[in-house]
């Protein structure tokens, strides 16, 4: 996932291959989303974050400082913090650097070891007094914490469980419950539905930066995985699937042409789409509903002044 700290080692070829291949060569076609973040990826994510239109981690950044005293439970001294995906803290120091400093231990867990490498390196010049035990792995699955501390909190920011299908978000909130156990509260940020009006353009940018990440996903397969993608052949679109209640982003093909990777031909005729990205934007009743199915109860839900963006805090 996102970060800032430059470590990359690109994956093997292989594994490349593997995850853009069925999709590519299925219909319609797809790339998974999880192919985005590379070391440019993740630069174009940032800068992703700081545009006007992107509301969503400003609105989160604004809202979590304003209601850090209800989501612990009081007196708590010795509380885990285990975050999904996170090997970026910014937003788990709003929660550690609480003056009563309720969490003593830090499980940040993702796929990208150095940056949790990185990330262990700044809390230890900055937190001493945390135990920060980074897991590398991929957060869907379950996962046994070191059990030293007292109760844990899960901590999910940032809307990333927009890219989940609402069955996988299920999948993810239930095998979380079971990795955190009886009793463990769970925070979770979710981007709202709101008018596509507001939705678009954040997913389409004026600057143009949405389509650079969403294109670099081309320049990724043809730098890592050998493919010949003419990077002016496809364009970056956004568009609301209001039954599905998602934003989609795709690259569509702006001329018939033909790509090879991995020694496959990949036909594209004009106009075609490769669908590379599901950003659900649920409204807090479904939120509720599918951590429920997954065995959450919420306690209260938290959000910003005009309803954009949602904390809710959960509990086994
Ligand atoms: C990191 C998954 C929350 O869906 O808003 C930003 C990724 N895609 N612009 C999102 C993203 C296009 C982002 N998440």
């Amino acid at each position: 996932m996102p970060n800032d700290t430059g470590l990359f080692p690109p994956p093997p070829r292989a594994d490349i291959v593997a995850a853009a291949l069925p999709g590519l060569t299925g219909l319609p076609k797809t790339l998974p989303a999880m192919l985005f973040y590379d070391k440019e990826g993740c630069r174009l994510f940032y800068e992703i974050t700081k545009l006007p239109e992107y509301y969503l981690t400003r609105t989160e950044m604004a809202l979590l400082p304003s209601i850090l005293s209800n989501i612990v439970p009081p007196g708590l001294t010795d509380g885990m913090l285990v975050e999904f995906g996170g090997s970026d803290e910014t937003k788990a120091r709003l929660l550690l650097d609480r003056p009563d400093r309720p969490f003593s231990t830090y499980v940040p867990i993702d796929v990208a070891a150095e940056s949790l490498d990185a990330m262990q390196a700044r809390m230890s010049r900055s937190h001493s007094w945390l135990n920060v035990l980074p897991v590398v792995g991929d957060f869907m699955q379950p996962l046994r914490l070191p059990k030293i501390s007292g109760q844990p909190m899960g901590f999910f920011p940032g809307s990333t469980i927009g890219n989940l299908d609402p069955s996988a978000a299920i999948r993810f909130l239930r095998t979380a419950r079971r990795s955190l156990g009886q009793g463990a509260r769970f925070l979770l940020g979710a981007d709202l539905r709101k008018s596509p009006d507001l939705l678009l353009p954040a997913y389409n940018d004026a600057a143009g930066v949405t389509a650079a990440f969403n294109l670099n996903l081309l320049r990724r397969l043809n730098t890592e995985a050998g493919a010949d993608f003419d990077l002016r052949g496809f364009r970056h679109e956004a568009r609301w699937n209001d039954a599905e209640s998602r934003i989609e982003m795709h690259l569509i093909s702006i001329r018939a042409q033909v790509v090879r990777l991995a020694g496959k031909i990949i036909n594209f005729s004009e106009g075609e789409s490769i669908h590379t990205e599901n950003s659900y934007k649920h409204r807090a009743e479904t939120l509720v509903r599918i951590a429920g199915e997954a065995g959450w109860d919420t306690l209260e839900i938290f959000q910003d002044h005009a309803g954009l963006f949602g904390e809710f805090l959960f509990q086994t």
